[in-house]
């Protein structure tokens, strides 16, 4: 599997690097393990090594937490099927937002936000890659007694990563912790959005 670092070299010298959209490979649903096995596997894990995740890898994570595995439906459910979950990508190049429609990574920033991902957990920072779950709850349906709906569809992306992750040899963990305000500002999101998780995802460290 090439490694992000190819990869990064190769679209430097393609100019495609810092463009605003970055096409991922499809997701390779012969990946992994028995379902079985990755339940045994999942854990939190808070020690990462610097070594960059392949574009396979992360279309991987992507397509588990967020992705259409049905013309209009996604690897994630979501209360009333109102699929208000984004995720963004974070990391040393900068931010992305994953249009799942298009398998494409959207860039919404050029600056490093794995720090305000970390806030008070340093180690977060280590991880190559950061996903940030994202609800926008503007429908009107999210008031009153279903205010707390997407907080239930933020917890099954949550799932889908760890499985993922736990299948495919990544470490994660769930986080809440997060600095909500500089990420809010940088990603210029909305009032109606929820900042719910972040998982950063890398290499288990040595
Ligand atoms: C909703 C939620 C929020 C969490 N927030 C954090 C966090 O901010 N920082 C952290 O290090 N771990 C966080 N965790 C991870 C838990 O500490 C971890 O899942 C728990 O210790 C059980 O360990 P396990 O996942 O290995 O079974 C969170 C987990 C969940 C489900």
């Amino acid at each position: 599997m090439k490694s992000m670092l190819s990869i990064v070299i190769g679209l430097a010298a393609t100019g495609v690097i810092g463009a605003e959209t970055i096409k991922l490979p499809a997701p390779n649903n012969d990946s992994g393990v028995t379902v079985m096995q990755a339940l045994k596997a999942r854990r939190s894990e808070r020690a990462f090594s610097d070594k960059e995740l392949s574009l396979e890898l992360l279309s991987g994570v992507l397509w588990a937490a967020n992705g259409f595995n049905r013309p209009d439906r996604r690897t994630n459910a979501t209360g009333l099927n109102k699929q208000e979950i984004s995720v963004y990508v974070i990391m040393k190049t900068g931010a992305y937002r994953y249009d799942a429609k298009g398998n494409s990574l959207v860039k919404v920033c050029d600056a490093d936000l794995r720090p305000a991902i970390a806030a008070q957990q340093s180690f977060a920072a280590t991880a190559p890659v950061s996903l940030l779950i994202v609800a926008d709850v503007g429908d009107p349906i999210y008031a009153g007694a279903r205010s707390t709906l997407s907080n239930y569809d933020a917890g099954i992306v949550s799932g889908n990563i760890y499985l993922y992750c736990a299948a495919n040899g990544l470490a994660t963990v769930c986080r809440r912790s997060m600095d909500n305000d500089a990420l809010r500002k940088a990603l210029k999101l909305p009032d109606t959005t929820v900042l719910h998780l972040n998982h950063p995802v890398g290499y288990p460290a040595k």
